[in-house]
């Protein structure tokens, strides 16, 4: 890893700690890919009881396996999953982010494991589209791309921030804000799951590829990952981890 270790030496001459992510050849000498997450974004990633498990857990799984290696999970807030890629402390993040300039540039996006995008919900038709969020308040998880693109919708009175997307969710039954924007499927989950919970789901505000990062530079690693994904795509894995959380096939068309 060429890149990896210029990197390193630069850091160093600069005086800066960070630490040497581990290159493809290191992962498979130890056997086990650290693999890190959030825990609480139902159907993708989240907890049933202490099991760790949902749509891109599996899917991390399945392809960690096709790789020839076994793997440890870490789940941590949000905030800390792509920062702690360049700290070394876990080698490849699965927690739903959407492939982004701005994120490009701190870390490398492998291919995606599924499309979709944001989707405004809240309790009423008439807060349904775009241009109804005019004067309201908006709940959106922090750090994520929905929180981004909510505060570039002109009028919006306040996007209003949470630690995770459940508490934005909790935010709008509730009523302490007007409207939430999450993932669509988590949207259609909820919707399926609580129906007397009243949320209405309403436009599409943007489209994103989701897909897992690693540290910035390190391709070997990618590269690997992308091989067994579209492997596993190719041969039903991923088609049938989908079908059993969304009734259908999320993988990007
Ligand atoms: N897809 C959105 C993004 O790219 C939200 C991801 C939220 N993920 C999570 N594990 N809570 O920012």
């Amino acid at each position: 890893m060429q890149v990896l270790k210029a990197v390193a030496v630069a850091a160093a001459l600069c005086g800066a700690v960070i630490a040497q992510a581990r290159p493809l050849e290191e992962i498979q000498k130890s056997g086990t890919i650290v693999l890190a997450t959030e825990g609480q974004y139902a159907p993708f990633n989240f907890y049933k009881g202490k099991q760790l498990t949902g749509y891109e857990v599996e899917v991390g799984e399945a392809v960690a396996k096709k790789m020839g290696l076994k793997f440890e999970w870490k789940t941590v807030g949000f905030d800390a999953l792509l920062t702690g890629l360049a700290q070394d402390r876990w080698d490849l993040v699965v927690a739903s982010h959407g492939v982004t300039e701005e994120r490009a540039k701190a870390v490398t996006f492998t291919h995606p494991h599924y499309c979709s995008g944001g989707q405004i919900v809240s309790l009423t038709p008439s807060i349904s589209k775009v241009g109804d969020l005019t004067g309201k308040v908006v709940a959106v998880q922090t750090g994520t791309s929905y929180m981004d693109n909510v505060k570039k919708v002109a009028g919006v009175k306040e996007v209003k921030n949470f630690p995770t997307d459940e508490a934005a969710r909790s935010a709008l039954s509730s009523k302490r804000v007007d409207a939430w924007v999450t993932d669509r499927f988590v949207a259609k989950e909820m919707l399926a799951k609580a129906p007397k919970a009243g949320l209405k789901a309403g436009d599409m505000l943007f489209i994103e590829h989701i897909a897992a990062a690693v540290s910035k530079g390190n391709q070997g690693l990618a590269d690997a990952w992308n091989k067994a994904l579209k492997e596993a795509i190719a041969d039903g894995t991923v088609g049938t981890i989908s079908k059993k959380y969304f009734q259908e096939d999320v993988t990007c068309k």
